[in-house]
């Protein structure tokens, strides 16, 4: 079986957190695009991580984990989360498998992203990245392995970026290292994922951000520079479509935006204070608050129709345990769901059904029928408003912090 997890909103719906829960029946799992611009919690040992690139099923002995070749792959970064898992005593030998062909994050993609971000960017660099790939001057993960390779391509992308004051040497040397540090785990990870579904293997395909933020289908220029999107999965793996079987959605049970771009549902500064202290809302990746906003259906619509979603995991109801109300936008004035942009978004008047809250505490509970019986309504509601089922409600940050359906 082959399942592909997608985050249905604004990215940060616990994408992370969902992909610890089926870690358990999955044996392989491979990350498909975006970089260390996202951001995932895993608690080893109850002690909280964030990483943003190796992904989160590695503190499973028995998965095998894949960064696919649609990554933009910072090689620091990845190296810090690499000694973090070894000194916690997670063996990665023969389980991180990295695409050879993956892009890498070089240090003038971060200038560049600083100089340039009008958009409220993560700085990572990784917009230009993806600019290099697209203009066929990146440098990929390979490159890194042969040095003559390496010194051309970085003499010449040098020679474009002189601007920002790099020097040659101290990149090349530094770069060359990162290579050798990770060259046991440089492989081509399109043959081994195709094999391992051939050998019938449980997979599960990740994706970063969120359907809203897709590069095609987000709130385009408020996006990423990647596909989230499930197709994304295809080509930054080197699989086939043909090869998928299930995409899951990630939901969280209210919305959230980092960085710039229309958020039509927004929450009023009160409750929007305590939704973002309950909910820990800050940026993993850039500590930045993150709005946040009531539950939007009609994008949602937009992110499971797209993708062909029949199954969500809800994640983060226990953050609306002591809201005394709670909204739900069914849809908005004047508008055709199919068709939206960012600027219309702004401008779009919510229309809201209103549902009681339960003002009870969930965290403790373990079976859908002990919940408060309007967090069911909630749940229920929600559903039906989008049609798909509900595969497993989170309500806490703790792996056993769930409900399953
Ligand atoms: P970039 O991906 O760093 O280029 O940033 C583009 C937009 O996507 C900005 O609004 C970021 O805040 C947002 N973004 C990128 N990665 C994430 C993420 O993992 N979660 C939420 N927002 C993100």
């Amino acid at each position: 079986m082959v399942r592909v997890i997608v985050g249905t909103q604004f990215g940060d719906e616990g994408k992370g957190r969902a992909v610890e829960f089926l870690a358990p029946h999955t044996q392989v799992i491979a990350r498909y695009q975006g970089g260390a611009n996202a951001g995932h919690t895993i608690h080893i040992n109850r002690e909280p991580f964030v990483f943003h690139l190796v992904p989160s099923g590695i503190i499973y002995p028995h998965t095998l984990c894949i960064i696919g070749n649609g990554v933009a792959l910072d090689p620091e970064e990845l190296i810090k989360e690499i000694k973090v898992l070894k000194q916690k005593g997670i063996n990665i030998e023969n389980r991180l498998f990295l695409s050879l062909y993956a892009h890498i994050v070089m240090p003038y993609h971060k200038s560049k992203d600083d100089l340039n971000n009008s958009i409220g960017t993560t700085h990572r660099g990784i917009g230009p990245c993806y600019e290099d790939k697209c203009t066929r001057i990146g440098i990929r993960l390979m490159d890194l392995l042969s040095p003559e390779i390496l010194e051309e391509k970085l003499k010449h992308n040098l020679s474009i970026f002189n601007s920002f004051n790099l020097e040659f040497k101290s990149i090349y040397e530094q770069y060359l290292s990162f290579g050798k540090f990770l060259s046991p785990f440089v492989t081509d990870t399109a043959v081994l994922l195709n094999q391992w579904i051939d050998e019938g293997k449980e997979v599960l395909l990740e994706g970063a951000q969120g359907l809203l933020l897709d590069i095609d289908h987000g709130t385009y220029p408020f996006v990423t520079s990647s596909n989230p999107h499930s197709g994304g999965a295809c080509c930054g793996l080197g699989i086939s479509p043909t090869r998928i079987d299930e995409v899951i959605g990630v939901t969280k049970a209210y919305t959230t935006r980092v960085g710039k771009g229309p958020l039509p549902t927004r929450l009023s500064p009160e409750i929007e204070k305590k939704v973002r202290e309950f909910g820990k809302e800050y940026g993993a990746t850039t500590g930045r608050p993150r709005r946040c906003g009531w539950l939007d259906i009609p994008l949602l619509h937009r992110a499971m129709m797209v993708n062909d979603i029949k199954q969500i995991l809800l994640t983060k109801l226990d953050v609306l345990d002591k809201l005394p109300e709670i909204k739900i936008c069914k849809e908005y004035k004047d508008m055709d769901a199919q068709w939206y942009n960012s600027a219309n978004l702004e401008t779009l008047e919510p229309i809201y059904e209103t549902l009681p809250g339960w003002m009870t505490p969930t965290q403790n509970i373990r079976k859908y029928k002990d919940l408060p019986t309007n967090a069911k309504r909630y749940i229920e509601r929600i559903s039906e408003l989008l049609g798909v089922k509900m595969m497993a409600i989170f309500i806490g940050p703790q792996k056993e912090d769930s409900i399953e359906l």
